[in-house]
């Protein structure tokens, strides 16, 4: 059995901590909770003192505990010390070493590992100021999970700051109680800080396999021309690269591009829309299909045998276009190997969002990457990209973020859903 201290921060997802001290209960852990002043506005120490089956800890000057320095033997007791909610002002008082109430002197007093999970409004999180807070704490060896992207509290509002799953919290606070841990930083990056660690950490997608496309497809018009598509390729390799980062094995089809193989990578090369969907099928069973790709939607019916020839006075040739497999569809309508999540990627340059509904719904397709690539967007090509997410259970919009940035988001969530999955059979 393990020791968590639970410092639950005055945030609107202090109310998810109900269900984390479950969680960790059930798996045998010891919680303890120190509730802020804050906190008791969002929850109540009684409902939390109830799920823990522990007295709630919320005031440093409590006569009873504090014959035994309560706060000091909280602090030297502990295994690990969880902040969840970490509060934007939380963050501020242990970056600066406060210690004026129970919360921040039992953080000062510790010698666990303190893991933060963060959960703000995002204009709070991309705050210089907060960002200065994080990286301090991270100098001083404070480990972060999250915050996810994703819908905030307040209506309309969505970004970077909701606080990391119930489920990742879990299986993060696992790693770090095993002493198995890799460091995580914000935005859903994994960085890994030694090839030694690399080799032992339990990392969230180890024996998965994610199938990744990637990249534009080539329809041959003669032996020398083609119709293609202005996709780089940047944000499928991305996903790959992350998905690997992850500790997936990733099966990357990469149509035509001027970029090199993701490291960790298996890679097959393809030029046609019929090329990338046997080469699709051949990767199968995956977990996890992510289609990235910008596969041709018409292929020329009779390519020329030999180059096409420009004659004086004569017409133009005549191209006659036919259907391409839709290979989203085929695999996310197969009974037998479906992939358990499949994700499609929709590349619109008007009404994005609902023409990403439709197709979500018609191909079959768990959720959708939806991104504006209008030559105004500078997307294909470009380094940023700016997605919807479209689940069953509706839209939210992500920040302007680097495509490896959405890479990494997204494979946290998928990492989270197989999670919660797992745990749901
Ligand atoms: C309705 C409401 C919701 C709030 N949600 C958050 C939040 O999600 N994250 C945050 O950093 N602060 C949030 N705050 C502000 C904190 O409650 C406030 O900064 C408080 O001083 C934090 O105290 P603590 O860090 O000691 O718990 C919210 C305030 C209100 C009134």
């Amino acid at each position: 059995m393990k020791r968590v201290l639970l410092i639950i921060g005055g945030g609107i997802a202090a109310y998810k901590c109900l269900d984390l001290i479950r969680r960790l209960r059930e798996r045998g852990h010891h919680v303890r909770c120190v509730m802020t002043k804050a906190t008791q506005e969002f929850v109540t120490p009684l409902s939390v003192g109830a799920i823990s089956n522990e007295p709630v800890a919320t005031d440093l000057f409590d006569l009873d505990a504090e014959r035994e320095i309560g706060h000091i033997r909280m602090a030297r007791e502990a295994d690990l010390v969880v902040v969840a909610p970490a509060t934007a002002d939380l963050l501020a008082r242990m970056a600066q070493g406060h210690a004026n109430d129970l919360a921040t002197a039992v953080l000062l007093a510790t010698r666990a590992t303190v893991l933060a999970a963060p959960a703000m409004n995002p204009a709070m999180w991309s705050h210089a100021a907060t960002r200065r807070n994080v990286r301090q704490l991270e100098t001083d060896g404070v480990k972060f999970i999250g915050p996810n992207t994703g819908e905030m509290a307040e209506a309309g509002e969505a970004g970077v700051g909701r606080m990391a799953e119930v489920a990742e919290l879990v299986e993060r606070i696992e790693t770090l109680l095993a002493g198995d841990d890799e460091t995580g930083r914000g935005l859903g990056f994994i960085t890994v800080s030694s090839k030694r660690e690399r080799a032992v950490a339990p990392l969230p997608l180890a024996g998965r396999h994610v199938l990744v496309t990637s990249g534009p497809t080539h329809e041959p018009i003669d032996p020398v021309r083609y119709i293609a598509n202005r996709s780089s390729g940047k944000q499928g390799h991305a996903i790959a690269a992350a998905a690997r980062r992850l500790g997936a094995r990733v099966t990357l089809i990469s149509g035509p591009v001027q970029i090199p193989d993701p490291e960790g990578v298996e890679v097959r090369h393809v030029e046609t829309a019929r090329e990338m969907l046997e080469a699709v099928e051949a990767a199968l069973p995956a977990d996890v299909a992510i289609f990235a790709a910008a596969v041709a939607d018409w292929r020329v019916a009779t390519p020329g045998r030999g180059k096409l020839k420009k004659a004086a006075g004569a017409a133009p040739p005549q191209l006659e276009l036919v259907e391409n497999p839709d290979i989203l569809r085929t695999v996310a309508k197969r009974g037998a190997r479906r992939p358990e999540l499949v994700i499609g990627f929709a590349a619109e340059t008007q009404t994005v969002v609902e023409n990403a509904q439709g197709k979500r719904k018609s191909k079959g397709v768990d959720w959708i990457v939806a991104n504006d690539v209008s030559e105004e967007s500078g997307v294909f090509g470009g380094e940023r990209n700016r997605v919807h997410l479209v689940t069953a259970s509706g839209v939210e919009d992500w920040p302007d973020m680097s495509k490896d940035e959405v890479a990494d988001v997204l494979l946290r969530r998928v990492s989270a859903y197989l999670a919660e999955s797992r745990e749901s059979v």
